[in-house]
Parts: structure tokens; C-alpha cells; sequence
């Protein structure tokens, strides 16, 4: 599908995701549906260090969702993304595996901002919303 005005928009200047105070560092994340190659999967967004990190919910192991409840990814030190299916670690800041059976696969991240208070992911070519439109 070719992209319309608004993907290009959306490209450069993202799409609105959650206001900023919604993430507290090594909270809980927020979660959201895009479509990867047209197809719907979850995506989410956490605080770690101060920065806002996203990645696609799908874990390297296998490809399935690995929050233990929902919007909770990190382990109980809060150091790791921590798949909750066989146990899989990963950095929160670059989505690397460091630990289990993801071996040397990482997370699909998403590219995100912070500004005037609030966080914007932006699409890519792969990686769309789920609507062409942005939220006005
Ligand atoms: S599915 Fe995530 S560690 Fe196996």
C-alpha cells in the first residue's frame, strides 16, 4: 500500500501516545495496537533511566506477548524486560538479549519522542498505526 500524506506526516513528526506523566520510571507500560506488515500486534512503551523506550510485545524466543500482567515487563529488580513464557532478559534500553533463550535476538523497537509533555512513537515503512489517519 502506498503511503498516503498523512503516513508521511506522521514519519516526520509522530503520533501522539500517551501524556508524559503516564510512564514512571520502571512503571508499568503503556501498551498500544499497530500493524506490522499489515498485520495487528500489541506495542509498548516504558520509562527506563528517563528515557522512553518502545519496542513490539513479541518476544525473540518465540513470537508471543510477554508481559506477566498486562503492561508489566520488567522483572522484580526492575533491570530486565523479562519475558514471562520461558524467561527471557532483556536491556530496556536497546532491547538486547542478555539472558535465556533469546539468544543474540533483540526486540523490535519503535522509535519514540518526549515534548511538551507528552510521548509520540513514529511509524515506519514496517510499522504503522492502526488507522491512516492521526488522532487529530
Ligand atoms: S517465548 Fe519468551 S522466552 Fe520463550
Amino acid at each position: 500500500m502506498r503511503p498516503t500524506d498523512a503516513d508521511r506526516r506522521a514519519e516526520d513528526t509522530g503520533l501522539p501516545l500517551c501524556d508524559a506523566r503516564a510512564l514512571a520510571e520502571r512503571g508499568k507500560a503503556w501498551s498500544w495496537e499497530v500493524l506490522e506488515y499489515g498485520r495487528p500486534v500489541r506495542a509498548f512503551a516504558l520509562r527506563f533511566d528517563g528515557a522512553v523506550h518502545a519496542y513490539l510485545n513479541r518476544c525473540a524466543h518465540v513470537p508471543v506477548e510477554m508481559d506477566w500482567q498486562p503492561g508489566e515487563f520488567l522483572d522484580s529488580e526492575q533491570r530486565f524486560i523479562l519475558c514471562a513464557v520461558h524467561g527471557a532478559a532483556y536491556e530496556p534500553a536497546s532491547g538486547r538479549c542478555v539472558g535465556g533463550p533469546c539468544g543474540r535476538g533483540r526486540l523490535t523497537a519503535l522509535r519514540t519522542d518526549e515534548r511538551d509533555g507528552r510521548v509520540y512513537w513514529y511509524p515506519s515503512h514496517d510499522i504503522r498505526p492502526l488507522a491512516s489517519d492521526p488522532p487529530a
